[in-house]
C-alpha cells in the first residue's frame, strides 16, 4: 500500500470529466502509457503478485486488457486469451450477455482456448459496476478454468462493483479520482 510506484501510476491517469457523455468521469490510461517506467512499474506490480501463483491463463478483456494482460501473461509463463465483443472471434465461441446502464453488451471467448482445470487470471484496466469482470469470469468457470482473482489498473469504488462478483477478489492498484 505504502509503495512509491503506486502514487506515481495514480498521477498519470488523466480524468477526462463527460467523457463520453456527460457525467461520466473518464479514466484515461492512454497517458500512463506514454511513461515508460510507470507503465513498466504497472505491469512489474502485477507480475510480483502473480509470479509464483501457478497461473496457466491471462484472460485480456477488450480493449484495455489487451494492453495490460499481455506483458503480464508472458512474464509469468501464462497463455494469454482475448475475451473479445460480439462477432470478432472466428472460431467457435463461449458467449456471455452483460447488462450496460441502458441495454446490454456480450464478450465472447474461443472454445478450446482454455482447458478444465487451468489456473486463470481476468485482467481489465478498470472495474466500473463489475458487470464486464462477472461475465469474463463465467466465460472461464464455463470452460472448466479456476479464476483465482480479478486485476485490475483503476476500480471507482462508489459503483460497488466488488459486490457483483460473488466473493471473487479484485486486486486494484488505485481508485478513480
Ligand atoms: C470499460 C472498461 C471495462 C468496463 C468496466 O470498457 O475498460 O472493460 O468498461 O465497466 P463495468 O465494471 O461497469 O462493467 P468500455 O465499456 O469502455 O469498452 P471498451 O474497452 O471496448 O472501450
Amino acid at each position: 500500500a505504502d509503495d512509491p510506484r503506486i502514487p506515481a501510476i495514480q498521477s498519470r491517469i488523466r480524468v477526462v470529466p463527460n467523457f463520453p457523455k456527460p457525467g461520466i468521469m473518464f479514466q484515461d490510461i492512454t497517458t500512463l502509457l506514454l511513461d515508460p517506467k510507470v507503465f513498466k512499474d504497472t505491469i512489474d506490480l502485477f507480475v510480483e503478485r502473480y509470479k509464483s501463483k501457478n497461473i496457466s491463463v491471462v484472460a485480456g478483456v477488450e480493449a484495455r486488457g489487451f494492453i495490460f494482460g499481455p506483458p503480464i501473461a508472458l512474464a509469468i509463463g501464462a497463455k494469454f486469451v482475448p475475451l473479445r465483443k460480439p462477432k470478432k472471434l472466428p472460431g467457435k465461441v463461449f458467449r456471455q450477455e452483460y447488462d450496460l446502464e441502458y441495454g446490454s453488451d456480450c464478450l465472447e471467448m474461443h472454445v478450446g482456448a482454455v482447458a478444465p482445470g487451468e489456473r486463470a487470471l481476468v485482467v481489465d484496466d478498470l472495474i466500473a459496476t463489475g458487470g464486464t469482470l462477472c461475465a469474463a469470469m463465467d466465460l472461464l468457470e464455463r470452460a472448466g478454468a479456476e479464476v483465482l482473482e480479478c486485476a485490475c489498473v483503476i476500480e471507482i469504488p462508489a459503483l460497488k462493483g466488488r459486490e457483483r462478483l460473488n466473493g471473487k477478489p479484485v486486486y486494484v492498484l488505485v481508485d478513480s479520482q
